[in-house]
């Protein structure tokens, strides 16, 4: 019931995928095939196809978003990217907490609650990521898992400030490996999550948001998932990167 009340997004995360000229060529492939969505649409992209996708997407119904920022507004930190110098751009979402983030460059629940308030700070929409591990999903600690990466990650957002927050339950597992969870397994721990939102701010606030499934969606598995009463969206990898599936996916989200 209250599923009506939420905007479905579809995002893409190309991940590390695509040089400029073949950003363009998909992108291009992709902005008709989206045309009449009636979900969000959401590409997010290498940091150096930030401008072709921007460029590319102008006048479509395509938000461009970015991977990961950092916290700081600027200074000495070789290799980062501000979340200023993406909303100078025109850059309108950013990914934070991706598990491979957390897995392969040291990400903490403390340092993506950093990135968040800098992503919200320079007005961009930030597209949270949480999700177990298999061996805590085996230990029966999936809900203690995202429920602490959900509370601290969200420490110091405001109410009002939910409205640019987006939640990804990712559970790591079925990232990139085809297993993807069933849709009972992610209606349960998006659910959940939202009894977390629900907790920190109130009924209402949890209805709102915006809780999208990630691992594994794809053309043939999307309605199902998308079907489900907590799924409000997807965020996608593999699939992101052919036109054709990502657009099949963003056709399931506009039933
Ligand atoms: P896959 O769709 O490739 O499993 O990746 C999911 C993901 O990590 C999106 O952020």
């Amino acid at each position: 019931m209250n599923k009506k009340l939420r905007k479905a997004v579809i995002a893409g995360n190309w991940k590390m995928n695509k040089t400029r000229p073949e950003a363009k060529a998909l992108i291009g492939e992709l902005a008709p095939l989206v045309k009449d969505a009636d979900c969000g649409v959401v590409i997010c992209v290498p940091y150096t196809n930030l401008e072709t996708a921007l460029e590319a997407t102008k006048g479509t119904n395509i938000g461009v978003g970015a991977e990961n920022c950092h916290w700081a507004e600027s200074g000495a930190f070789t290799g980062e990217i501000s979340a200023r110098m993406l909303a100078e751009m025109g850059v309108q979402y950013v990914v934070i907490g991706h598990s491979e983030r957390r897995q392969y460059f040291g990400e903490t629940d403390v340092t993506v609650q950093k990135r968040v308030r800098a992503a919200l700070d320079a007005g961009l929409t930030v597209i949270l990521c949480v999700g177990e591990l298999l061996e805590q999903r085996e230990a029966g600690i999936t809900e203690e898992i995202v429920g602490m990466q959900t509370k601290v990650a969200l420490g110091g957002v405001t109410k009002e400030e939910l409205a640019k927050i987006i939640l990804a339950y990712e559970p790591v597992w079925a990232i990139g490996t085809g297993k993807t969870a069933t849709a009972a397994q992610a209606n349960e721990v998006n659910h959940y999550i939202r009894t977390v939102v629900a907790g920190l701010y109130d009924q209402a606030a949890a209805d709102a948001m915006t809780i999208q499934y990630g691992g594994s969606m794809n053309a043939k598995n999307a309605e199902e998932l998308l079907d489900q009463e907590d799924v409000d969206g997807g965020l996608i990898g593999g699939a992101s990167l052919k036109a054709p599936d990502f657009a099949a996916i963003v056709k399931a989200a506009s039933r």
